[in-house]
């Protein structure tokens, strides 16, 4: 399949899930969202009122509201009309005016309409593993951004959780006592190929993920004239891990699921 075909068929099983979507993130979005994506995002990002900011793959909405409540004014894109309409629907009524739009983001052209050198911000929260081509968007926000703006992005760790880890649990003997073990085991990192993946637990279809390694999900920033200037790979905590689900991220507060990230232009 060419990444055309990849994107539409992206964005047709966005469609299908958009509403098992919504009902998992409500207005504020899932665990993940809250502790680990939004604060990390929020730290790097240092949104001041006023401040023009796009949410490039805004799913339901949920960060595009909080960047509203902080103070930003705020356009928000999507490619799946599903997740629009969930992001509408949740925004309506609330005294901040959300400009919400269909865009498909490997689309350099479209997402330039939305106003050249028209932003103080952009972010783009877990899009980047989701979408067969990330260049347009770099490109296009270099365009987008004023020239002391900056880029914000969360996306699924490369070295962690993009190529396929395999959770795993064991029982130790140490020191006379029976102990839980849980890590996860990584098998490939440099060339994994786009593989469909179950996502949230009960994601009524499993869509396409993109593994892209360090050097990979940057390089296309920097040829875009970005330089990475914020870092930060956000994980649960130790009380997280009082819970008997030992195959999941909760249990594993040394690794971190996610990798956050800002840039700015050079
Ligand atoms: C994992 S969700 C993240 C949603 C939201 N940003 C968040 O952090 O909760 C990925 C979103 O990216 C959108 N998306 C994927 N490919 C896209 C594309 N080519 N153009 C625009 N949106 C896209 C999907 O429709 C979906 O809403």
């Amino acid at each position: 399949m060419n990444i055309e075909q990849l994107n539409q068929e992206g964005r047709e099983l966005w469609n299908q899930k958009a509403q098992f979507w919504d009902q998992l993130h409500g207005d504020a979005g899932n665990r993940f969202h809250r502790r680990l994506i939004e604060p990390s995002i929020l730290q790097l990002l240092d949104l001041r009122p006023g401040e023009a900011v796009l949410d490039i793959g805004c799913g339901n909405g949920a960060l595009s509201r909080r960047l509203a409540e902080l103070g930003g004014s705020v356009t928000a894109v999507d490619y799946s009309d599903g997740m629009l309409d969930s992001a509408r629907a949740r925004s309506a009524g609330s005294a901040h005016n959300i400009d919400y739009r269909l865009v498909d983001a490997t689309d350099v052209d479209a997402l330039l309409r939305l106003g050249l050198a028209g932003f103080d911000a952009i972010v783009c929260s877990m899009v980047l593993m989701d979408i067969p081509i990330i260049e347009p968007i770099f490109q296009a926000s270099s365009q987008l951004l004023r020239s002391d703006g900056r880029f914000v992005f969360a996306t699924m760790h490369p070295a962690f959780n993009s190529n396929n880890p395999v959770f795993f649990h064991e029982k130790e003997d140490r020191d006379g006592t029976m102990v839980d073990r849980c890590g996860i085991k990584i098998h490939e990192y440099i060339d994994v190929q786009p593989v469909k993946g179950s996502g949230a637990p009960g994601e009524p279809v499993p869509h396409y993920y993109y593994h892209r390694t360090f050097s990979e999900l940057l390089g296309g920033a920097f040829a875009a004239g970005f330089v990475l200037d914020g870092l930060l790979e956000p994980s649960f905590a130790p009380e997280d891990a009082e819970t008997s689900d030992y195959l999941s991220w909760y249990k594993l507060w040394q690794i971190p699921p996610v990798l956050s990230g800002r840039l700015r232009l050079r």
